[in-house]
């Protein structure tokens, strides 16, 4: 008997090493109807996630994982695999805006995908991503950011900066968080009661960590955390949604719209999918923009010449103010020609992780490789540090962009906020932010810590923070 069992448990265990086997291979040479990029899938289900993840200096813009590869395969385009998932990456600047345009299904991981929601409105069929695209650009695109949001913008970082003034320093990122989140629910939800407002300022203080996980969603991992955090937030929107449109009382200017919206006849929107969107709104506003407003105050701390030239610009549109009390205009906005050239080269410098994410339906033949259907694409635009393209790129110099074309957003050349059918919805709101934040910061004389670091994994990161010291005193600007 014993002998039978003995007998049995080898088959099993043989019959489990076989198949452990099969599927390690498979992993290691996954199919492909075509020519796969060349690449190494790592280990089993790791992959090569922590060397992708391991954070590197803002100083040095080619991670060494990326330099690594790109040696070793002699090629800009290879096969990895990243959070449990097959990767295709990218570096070549072709291939990233043929990719864009091919597809517009917006890749993301398994652990963004528990972030935003599996039925997230940008992550649905082509009819509904282009609707809330047309519905979020309605709220944020240049005609609102003239007449509906400068006016607020230009208040709250007033009030901020000045904020910080009084106590002699502050962190510039947590300033920003605080104000672009007080601003949305003003102009998103409209007024809500200061219970509600706690309660989803908490929920968003869990997203404030990488975003690039494992997805294994079992208590005590972040993105457990991420979706209880997203469960509690969508609760809160819905309720106040729901009570807003019975009163049809204290909205904010996108809660009306949307409202308009799901009266139209055959509404593609409904109220889960309006507490989707705005969810999304809240989190993409919050967890970018006052990242990278941070990492350009890094940047022009770095550069005197470039803060002498930013107070310059800023004491000038101040002087050239006739009524002292008034609050920043579109055309004075406009007219920020040099803060414009310093945002436009901080998001060549900064964005070196990917930013055109791809999930292709078919197989994609580009660049002479088939990309498989199912697999994500990340392309990464490091064209931003092509001698070629621009002479000294290392060099954070925004006087490179004298004389050029400074306030559009893409080209196969420059490419901070992806490209083709995804590309960023909120980048003239983003810019907004930045340059309003800039305006009444230049308005001081201020340092910034030199604890400052700022590192590259993924997301911008900042483990000492970024403190700004700031005198009260403005008068010597103007
Ligand atoms: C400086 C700040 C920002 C940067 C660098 C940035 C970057 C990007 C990039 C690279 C993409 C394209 C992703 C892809 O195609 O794979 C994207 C898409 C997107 N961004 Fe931004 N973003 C910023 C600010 C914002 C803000 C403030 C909002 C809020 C409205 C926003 C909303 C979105 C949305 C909704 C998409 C998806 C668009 C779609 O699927 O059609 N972003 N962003």
């Amino acid at each position: 008997m014993l002998q039978y069992y003995g007998s049995l448990l080898s088959v099993i265990i043989s019959f489990v090493v076989v198949k452990l086997c099969h599927w390690i291979y498979q992993w290691w040479n996954p199919k492909c109807k075509g020519k796969l990029p060349p690449g190494s899938m790592g280990f089993p289900i790791i992959g090569e996630t922590f060397e992708f993840m391991t954070p590197s200096d803002f100083s040095l813009v080619v991670s060494p994982y990326l330099e690594k590869r790109i040696s070793r395969y002699g090629s800009k385009v290879f096969r990895t695999s990243l959070f449990g998932a097959k990767v295709i990456i990218s570096t070549d600047p072709d291939v990233n805006m043929e990719m864009a345009k091919a597809s517009s299904q917006l890749g993301a991981t398994d652990s963004l995908r528990r972030i935003f929601g599996e039925n997230n409105v940008f992550l649905q069929s082509k009819e509904i991503h282009k609707y809330v695209r047309n519905l979020t650009s309605r709220f944020v695109g240049p005609e609102s950011l003239k007449t509906r949001l400068i006016q607020d913008i230009d208040f709250l970082s007033q009030n901020h900066v000045e904020e910080g003034a009084l106590s002699g320093s502050f962190d510039i990122r947590e300033a920003a968080i605080k104000m672009v989140g007080e601003l949305i629910a003003k102009k998103v939800m409209g007024e809500m009661e200061s219970e509600a407002v706690k309660e989803l300022g908490l929920c968003w203080s869990a997203f404030r960590t990488s975003w690039f996980q494992f997805s294994y969603n079992i208590p005590g991992t972040t993105v457990y955390r991420f979706v209880k955090a997203r469960r509690k937030a969508a609760r809160l929107l819905k309720a106040v949604i729901e009570k807003k449109k019975a009163s049809k009382e204290g909205l904010g200017d996108f809660l009306d719209i949307i409202f308009d919206e799901m009266e139209k006849d055959g509404a593609a929107l409904d109220v889960d999918r309006a507490v989707n969107l705005i969810f999304t709104f809240f989190i993409l506003s919050q967890e970018t923009t006052p990242g990278v407003l941070a990492a350009i105050v890094k940047l022009v701390a770095d550069n005197p010449n470039v803060m002498e030239e930013l107070q310059r610009e800023h004491e000038t549109i101040v002087q050239n103010r006739v009524d002292k009390e008034a609050g920043l205009t579109w055309e004075e906005y406009k007219s920020m020609t040099f803060t414009h050239m310093v945002i436009k080269e901080s998001l060549r410098f900064t964005s070196t992780q990917p930013t055109v994410h791809r999930i292709p339906a078919q197989d994609v033949l580009i660049g002479g490789y088939t990309l498989p259907a199912g697999w994500l694409f990340f392309g990464i635009p490091q064209v931003h540090f092509d001698e070629e393209k621009y002479g000294d790129p290392l060099t954070f110099n925004p006087w490179r962009w004298k004389g050029k074309d400074i306030h559009s957003t893409v080209s196969r050349d420059y490419m901070p906020f992806g490209a083709g059918g995804t590309l960023c919805v909120g980048s003239e709101f983003a810019k907004l932010i930045i340059a309003t934040f800039l305006h009444h910061l230049s308005r001081f004389r201020w340092s910034l810590d030199p604890k400052t670091r700022v590192l590259r994994r993924y997301m911008l990161m900042f483990p000492a923070g970024c403190k700004v010291h700031i005198s009260k005193d403005t008068s010597s600007h103007q």
